[in-house]
């Protein structure tokens, strides 16, 4: 009742706003027609009222239309030519629905008013709009359609006047990203996106111009070239993201001139040179993301001062010099930090351990020597560890140290010259998910205590000098027996860092986001194992009703096919449970088979 009141009330004053405009007949047909090309079970447009009372629908005081705003409305179908029609139209604003097919280009033409247009996220085919005249455009979504072919080089000039915002971001377009020369306006852009596309060639220069811009993202393309010298000039950026292209040659130190970033994301390049030795300079930088490049020399000094720092990536270069020498105290966010992949010497950084925040280290594949302090244990958050295939001598004592790190659910220690038995304080870690210590020189057998670890669902032993049995214990392993259980346990468990699996056999490149899609496995191969019965209690009925399967469980080229196929694995989120179970599923299978090949040969 009262519900009925306030939209009268709303009626009544939206009326007497607008001195009772009704909608102009033209204008009503026009918008009759393009409900006509879309379908949507959710709106209620009915020809009986002022089309300009219709939900989303508002008009100037001429009955003329100028907004048409109809976002995440489930809207379905393509975007009708009379849109043309609405040549007052300022507003347009279907993103996030269902539309298809082609833009009416032709009829863009007559919206030369059109201020905001956002058709993002969704199926638009076709071309980039170029016949869009409008000179006073301000915000400009496209991003997330189908489109394709190439943005004219002009665009930016012949409409730059007052454009705030431009974002092509995920389509399919190609050719060059348009020129930013600002020869008749001033750059007045905020923000700048196309990434995930397939454009080529360099990034123009004129950003330099561009002095309110503060986002700039072509990540995920193909851009080649240097980075143009005057996009250091572009001192409000706050994020500047360009990863995953074919950029060459090095950042300029003068990057730090860009006080106010906060994101720079360049990883998956070709840069080379130094990282900026001033750039500690950029003491509101929270993610440094230069990991996958060809940069060389040391951690710059400097960096200590990038206070602000939360993620810190810098694996897969040529980065060398002593670690330890480097400053990390003053570090205080510091959540992650990856360096693995590099030629750092010297020892554990003692430093690191005042970055109370750290939740994941990773420092595998360098030349780190020593042991590590018992101060580790003082990271009370620290969840991933990985310092694989370095140098720690007497990694048996260097890693006892971690039975005090009670919250560690990944621990990665493959090649690290590990010798003895598999340490019993392993137990302790209870929240230990993933264990890996593969390529060591561990002897004895595999303990049946690893049975009692209710949430270890990976375990790589293998390439080590384990003998005897398979113990019975483990396949009481929960996570190994019921995929179902391992479905509820580690439920929405996001890894701090993507581990890479399997660090043993060539797939170096397969990187897992999150425990959920890492296959619970246990990896023997190479051991000196014996019997063979045992496998047996992993059930086989763990495998039945499960159609969705590959074939047959003993049939090994499937289950290898599970293991090296190249298919990025999906990110967790609650769509992806189908695959999660079957990903589970071959996992098991494959450990299985592994180890039964294994055992039958010896
Ligand atoms: C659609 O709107 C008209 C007029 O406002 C109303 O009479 C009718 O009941 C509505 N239909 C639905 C399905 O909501
Ligand atoms: C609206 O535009 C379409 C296509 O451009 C045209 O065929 C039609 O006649 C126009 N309708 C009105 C009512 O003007
Ligand atoms: C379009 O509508 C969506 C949903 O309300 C909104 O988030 C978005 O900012 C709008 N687009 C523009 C350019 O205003
Ligand atoms: C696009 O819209 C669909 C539903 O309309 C939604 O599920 C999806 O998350 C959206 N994608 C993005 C990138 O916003
Ligand atoms: C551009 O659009 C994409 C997809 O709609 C969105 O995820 C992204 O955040 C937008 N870019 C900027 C800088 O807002
Ligand atoms: C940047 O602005 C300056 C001064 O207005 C102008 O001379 C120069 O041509 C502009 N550069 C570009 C690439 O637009
Ligand atoms: C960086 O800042 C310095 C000092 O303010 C200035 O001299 C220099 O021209 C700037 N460099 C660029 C590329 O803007
Ligand atoms: C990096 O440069 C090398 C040598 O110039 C080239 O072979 C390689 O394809 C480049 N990689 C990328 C990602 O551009
Ligand atoms: C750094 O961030 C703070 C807090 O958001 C802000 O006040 C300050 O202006 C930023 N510094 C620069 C140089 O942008
Ligand atoms: C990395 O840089 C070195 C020179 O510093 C060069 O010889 C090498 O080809 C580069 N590698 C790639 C992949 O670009
Ligand atoms: C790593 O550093 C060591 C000693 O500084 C050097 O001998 C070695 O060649 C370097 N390795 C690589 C791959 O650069
Ligand atoms: C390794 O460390 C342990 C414990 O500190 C010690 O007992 C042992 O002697 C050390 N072994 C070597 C080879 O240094």
């Amino acid at each position: 009742m009262l519900n009925l009141f306030l939209k009268l009330v709303l009626l009544f004053l939206s009326c007497f706003a607008t001195l009772c405009k009704t909608c102009n007949q033209i204008e009503k047909e026009s918008v009759l027609s393009i409900k006509l090309s879309i379908y949507s079970p959710a709106i209620n447009w009915t020809s009986s009222v002022d089309c300009c009372l219709w939900e989303g629908i508002e008009c100037d005081a001429n009955g003329r239309v100028t907004h048409l705003q109809l976002p995440g409305r489930d809207l379905s179908g393509s975007i009708s030519p009379s849109i043309g029609n609405l040549t007052h139209l300022s507003h347009l604003n279907l993103s996030h629905n269902h539309l298809s097919g082609p833009l009416p280009h032709h009829s863009l033409l007559s919206l030369v008013l059109v201020e905001v247009l956002d058709l993002s996220n969704n199926s638009l085919t076709d071309e980039f709009p170029s016949s869009l005249l409008s000179k006073v455009i301000r915000l400009f979504d496209l991003s997330g359609n189908n489109l394709q072919g190439t943005i004219p080089s002009s665009f930016f000039q012949l409409s730059a006047g007052n454009l705030e915002s431009f974002n092509v971001s995920k389509n399919s377009f190609t050719g060059l990203i348009p020129s930013f020369s600002w020869t008749k306006t001033s750059c007045i852009l905020r923000i700048l996106d196309f990434s995930n596309n397939d454009f080529t060639g360099p990034i123009p220069p004129g950003l330099g111009n561009c002095s309110r811009l503060q986002v700039f993202r072509a990540a995920c393309n193909y851009i080649s070239g240097s980075l143009p010298d005057d996009i250091y000039a572009a001192t409000s950026l706050e994020e500047l993201s360009l990863h995953v292209n074919s950029l060459s040659g090095p950042i300029s130190n003068t990057i730090v001139n860009i006080t106010s970033l906060i994101i720079l994301q360049l990883y998956s390049n070709n840069l080379t040179g130094f990282i900026p030795q001033d750039i500690g300079k950029l003491t509101n930088l929270t993610h440094l993301y230069l990991h996958v490049n060809n940069l060389s020399g040391s951690l710059p000094p400097s960096m200590k001062n990038c206070i602000n720092l939360i993620k810190l990536n810098l694996r897969n270069n040529k980065l060398e010099g002593d670690l330890s020498a480097f400053n990390f105290s003053m570090l205080r966010h510091l959540r992650t930090i990856k360096l693995g992949n590099n030629n750092f010497t010297g020892s554990f950084p003692s430093t690191l351990y005042s970055c109370k925040s750290l939740t994941a280290v990773r420092l595998s594949g360098n030349n780190i020597e020593g042991e590590i302090s018992p101060e580790i244990v003082a990271l009370e958050s620290l969840s991933y560890l990985s310092l694989a295939q370095n140098r720690l001598t007497n990694a048996t004592a260097a890693i006892k140290i971690l039975t005090g790190c009670k919250n560690l659910s990944v621990l990665a220690l493959s090649k690290s010259q590990f010798q003895g038995q598999v340490p019993s304080w392993i137990s302790n870690l209870r929240k230990l998910q993933f264990l890996d210590l593969s390529l060591n020189q561990i002897t004895g057998s595999i303990p049946g205590w690893l049975g009692t670890m209710t949430t270890l669902f990976y375990i790589d032993l293998s390439y080590n000098l384990l003998s005897g049995e398979f113990p019975k214990e483990l396949g009481g392993l929960p996570m190994l027996v019921s995929e179902l259980q391992t479905a509820k346990k580690i439920g929405g468990s996001r890894l701090e860092l993507p581990l890479f699996i399997p660090p043993n056999i060539n797939a170096s490149n397969e990187e897992y986001y999150s425990l959920l899609s890492l296959p619970p496995s246990i990896f023997l191969q190479n051991n000196s194992l014996s019997g063979r019965g045992q496998f047996h209690t992993f059930s086989i009925s763990n495998f039945e009703g499960n159609p969705g399967l590959c074939g047959d469980i003993i049939e090994t080229s499937c289950s290898i096919q599970t293991r090296t196929n190249n298919n990025p694995v999906p990110s967790p989120s609650e769509s992806s449970k189908k695959e999660l179970v079957y990903g589970l599923t071959a996992g098991v299978v494959f450990g299985f088979i592994i180890g039964s090949i294994d055992l039958s040969v010896k």
